[in-house]
């Protein structure tokens, strides 16, 4: 097994009192599978992947990339993060080089071709030169996916990496993203709260619940890439949406009040099934 999430639970401290924000939460990802965490805003999804990441400490259970325990950030997972995490002030060739120059394994020339062969994957051959402020929403992730990739990582971490995106540039990235898949069988552990995101891309949904986060419900995709919205995804995404009714539901009487009730055509087939950052 790749990766082996094992009873992991986390608590922190807000306004002095404790508090659980995930829950025994158990998972494998396998070599060349994609794996999304969906579920509503606060569930305790980045925290899961900042503790893969070894960005983060557990308060209990352990994570285990190919046998080994992950104590601290290992280059076998790489984080691409909702906004680019871009230095500014270098260009977009120097910042996908940047962690190839410090792995000091390489020398200049070789870097440089790696660069170049990531940086030609995501479509950015021709920025190579531009700073991140000279880029688009999109660009900046693409440049941000590249220098991941590079470090050629056997797992790539991404926190709502689309998020922000406009709709349009948000299912570029989906395609592209395939591609990536196909080409190199990566393994990706996905964040999202969208659910025709995770529908679109993912091999296999762990959906939270909310307060504390625990895995609620697992979805198994065997769809054929590159996906198509047939009806099987359809039907697939009303499934979820059916698991995520209640935890809705629970996080809106907290948050507007104790009768509101979750009307499900307000998530129609016509949109993206977004629950909205808001919630
Ligand atoms: N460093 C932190 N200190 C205290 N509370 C935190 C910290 N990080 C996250 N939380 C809380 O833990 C819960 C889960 O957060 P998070 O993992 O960011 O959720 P998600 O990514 O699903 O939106 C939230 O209630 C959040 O406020
Ligand atoms: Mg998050």
């Amino acid at each position: 097994m790749l990766l082996q999430v094992d009873n992991i639970s986390k608590f922190y401290k807000q306004n002095g009192e404790t508090f659980q924000a995930v829950d025994s939460i158990q998972f494998e990802v396998k070599k060349g599978e994609f794996v999304s965490l969906l579920g509503p805003s606060g569930c305790g999804k980045s925290t899961v992947l900042k503790i893969i990441a070894g960005l983060e400490k557990a308060s209990s259970g352990t994570i285990q990339i190919q046998g080994k325990p992950i104590l601290g950030p290992v280059k076998e997972q790489m984080m691409v993060f909702q906004e680019a995490a871009l230095f500014p002030w270098m260009t977009v060739m120097e910042n996908v080089s940047f962690g190839l120059k410090a792995a000091g394994k390489l020398n200049l020339k070789e870097i440089e071709e790696k660069a170049l062969y990531y940086l030609a994957m995501v479509h950015m051959s021709k920025f190579v030169d531009h700073y991140p402020h000279q880029l688009s929403g999109g660009m900046k992730q693409r440049a941000s996916i590249a220098r991941a990739l590079a470090m050629d990582p056997e797992i790539l971490l991404m926190d709502e990496p689309f998020s922000a995106l406009d709709e349009q540039t948000r299912l570029l990235l989906h395609a592209e993203l395939e591609d990536i898949l196909i080409k190199t069988n990566k393994s990706i552990i996905f964040v999202t709260h969208n659910i025709r995101e995770a529908v679109t891309l993912s091999d296999r949904i762990l959906v939270f619940s909310t307060r504390p986060g625990r895995i609620k419900s697992e979805f198994n995709i065997q769809a054929s890439r590159p996906r198509m919205m047939t009806n099987e995804l359809v039907d697939i995404e009303f499934r979820i949406m059916e698991v995520l009714r209640e935890e809705i539901e629970k996080v809106m009487k907290h948050e507007v009040d104790d009768a509101y009730e979750f009307k499900s055509r307000v998530l129609s087939t016509n949109d993206t099934h977004s629950m909205g950052s808001g919630i």
